[in-house]
Formats: structure tokens, sequence, C-alpha cells
């Protein structure tokens, strides 16, 4: 997720057990022309099973980001070309969801990373633009250039986040294109909150994977409850020890910057008991690494 599921986050959801872990978006050209602030998000340390997501809207440009990234030893499990994100920025430069509006133009993107590396090249999208049903098109397309992960978000660009994802697409997509076939997977993504959701989503569909976004914050362990089928229900002391390893590595990161990274999660790591309101409005105010030790102490 886009300037959220950083490093020191997607770190705790790998320790929890996530299989895959994304980074979040970085645009083309950043890499390109800033390699310095996109290797700050794209560099996922020692995180051995991640990928990097790319979002831009020119198909020689992701060969290119691509050979920098390879230039400078990242290790992905391979790479991924956003064509669902439905922000108005993103939408107004023709990229992320606007390019479902242009097929032709995805498929271009993919042949162009494909042409940058021999590692997987992976494509998440939503449903369509404006039509449910519009994924029906491009999906087998995608199948035939051997795209090795075919991640689905089943609302409309339009949609935005109104309304709920509607499964029974991720389900028919996968019956009707995936069950035979070997080589690319389908991941569904949406609303999924707890782990009991998550099985019942893939043991409806069927699909290989189940992507967990806003599920997912403040509760990293919730892919320990999904592999063992039950509530883990961290200690408050637990969950203050997640949030100042959050800050720790943060720092490592953007030094004193990453203090306005780890804040972006506090309020999600704490709510939901006596005090919690509290504890928040006192982390909000830490400048550094240092006060939230302080803040976390006791
Ligand atoms: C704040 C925010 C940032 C997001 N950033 C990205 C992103 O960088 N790349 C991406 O593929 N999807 C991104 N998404 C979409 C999620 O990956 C996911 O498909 C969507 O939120 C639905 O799943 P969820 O209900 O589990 O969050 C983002 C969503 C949110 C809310």
């Amino acid at each position: 997720m886009a300037n959220i599921t950083t490093y020191p986050f997607a770190s705790q959801c790998t320790d929890f057990g996530a299989d895959l872990v994304w980074t979040p978006m970085v645009h083309t050209d950043t890499i390109i022309n800033n390699w310095n602030e996109a290797e700050k998000i794209l560099n996922f340390k020692k995180i051995t099973n991640y990928i990097i997501q790319l979002v831009g809207s020119e198909p020689g440009k992701f060969e290119e980001a691509i050979k920098i990234i390879k230039k400078n030893n990242l290790n992905p499990l391979g790479f991924d070309i956003n064509t669902g994100c439905p922000d108005k920025n993103i939408l107004k430069s023709g990229c992320g969801g606007s390019l479902l509006k242009n097929p032709n133009l995805i498929l271009d993107i993919v042949k162009s990373a494909q042409k940058a590396t021999t590692l997987p090249i992976s494509v998440k999208t939503r449903a369509g633009y404006d039509n449910h049903n519009d994924i029906y098109e491009l999906a087998p397309r995608l199948i035939d250039l051997g795209i090795s992960i075919l991640t689905i978000h089943p609302r409309t660009v339009r949609q935005g986040y109104a309304g709920s994802a509607d499964w029974d697409i991720i389900k028919s997509i996968q019956s009707s294109l995936f069950e035979n076939q070997p080589s690319a997977k389908l991941i569904g993504s949406g609303d999924i909150k707890t782990w009991q959701e998550a099985i019942r989503a893939k043991q409806k569909t069927s699909c290989d994977g189940v992507m967990i976004g806003r599920g997912a914050l403040g509760r990293p362990w919730i892919f320990k409850e999904i592999k063992d089928e039950k509530d883990y229900g961290p200690s408050l002391r637990e969950i203050k020890m997640l949030a100042i390893d959050l800050s720790i590595k943060a720092n490592s990161i953007w030094g004193d910057k990453g203090i306005v990274e780890s804040k972006k999660h506090y309020a999600s790591y704490f709510r939901g008991f006596d005090g919690a309101k509290e504890l928040r409005l006192k982390l909000m105010t830490a400048k550094n690494l240092e006060d939230v030790r302080n803040i976390l102490a006791n």
C-alpha cells in the first residue's frame, strides 16, 4: 500500500508468516530520476519473499526502471505492475487504474518489463474501469503473455473503495481461466479483515491466494492467525514492542523523519483498550525514536 507498507511494516508481516509482500507502488519516473528516494521504498533488505510494484504509463520506462533496480542489486522475487490504483492524481497522469481504459497499453507495459528481466512479471488490477466485466477480456490476454500472478481487487476503478469487493468475480475468473492453467496464479484482494474471512474467501473461490491490505494495518499477526486458524491476541506489551520495532526500522531508513512513517501506524496499533486514545495522542507528540521509546516504556 502506497506510503504505508514500507519495509518496517512489511517485515512484521513476513515475521508473522505472510507468504509474499509487495512494496508500495513506486513510479517509474522516480526510479529513473531519483533513485535515492526510490531505494528507500524498494529496498526490502532481509525480506526474501517480496515483489517490487511499479506504476507508470510509458512501456519503455518500465524496462529502464527494472534495469536500474537490477543494477542496484535489489533482490525481489519479481516485478508487479499496478493497473488498478484509483487515486485522482494517478488517474490524471494516465497511470494505475486509468490503464484499464487502454488494455493494449497494459500488454505493452508487460512486454517491456519482460524484456528487462527473466524474473516473473505480475499484474495487480481491478475488475474494470467502469464495468465489472472488463477483467474477463484482459485476464486471458495477460495469461497468454506469461504473467506469473494476476491479483484482482474486484471493484471498479470508478467505485474507488465504495460498496464491497465482489468475490464472485474472483470465483468465476478462477474457474473459467485459472483452473487448468499451470503457470499463472490468481490472487484475490478486497475487504478481508479477519482470518476467518481469508479462509472462507479462499475456500469459496479456489483462488491461489488472498491479499490483505487494510485488514493487516495494526494487526500484522493476521497472517499467523490465518496459518494457525485461530486468534492470536497479543498482549499490550507485545504490541508496544512491535511499535518500537517499527520505529527503529523507520529510523534506520529515514533518520528522525522515520517518525512520520511510524505515526501512520500507531493509530492502528493502539486502539480498542482503555487509555488507547491517550496513548495515541502522546505518540503523536513524539519527535524521534527516543521519544517513542520513552512513551512506550511501561
Ligand atoms: C491507502 C492505500 C494505499 C494503497 N496502495 C496500493 C499500492 O501502492 N499498490 C496496490 O497495488 N494497491 C494499493 N492499494 C490497494 C490495496 O492493495 C487493496 O487492493 C485494496 O485496498 C483492497 O484490499 P483491502 O480491503 O484488503 O485493503 C492501496 C489501498 C489503500 C487503502
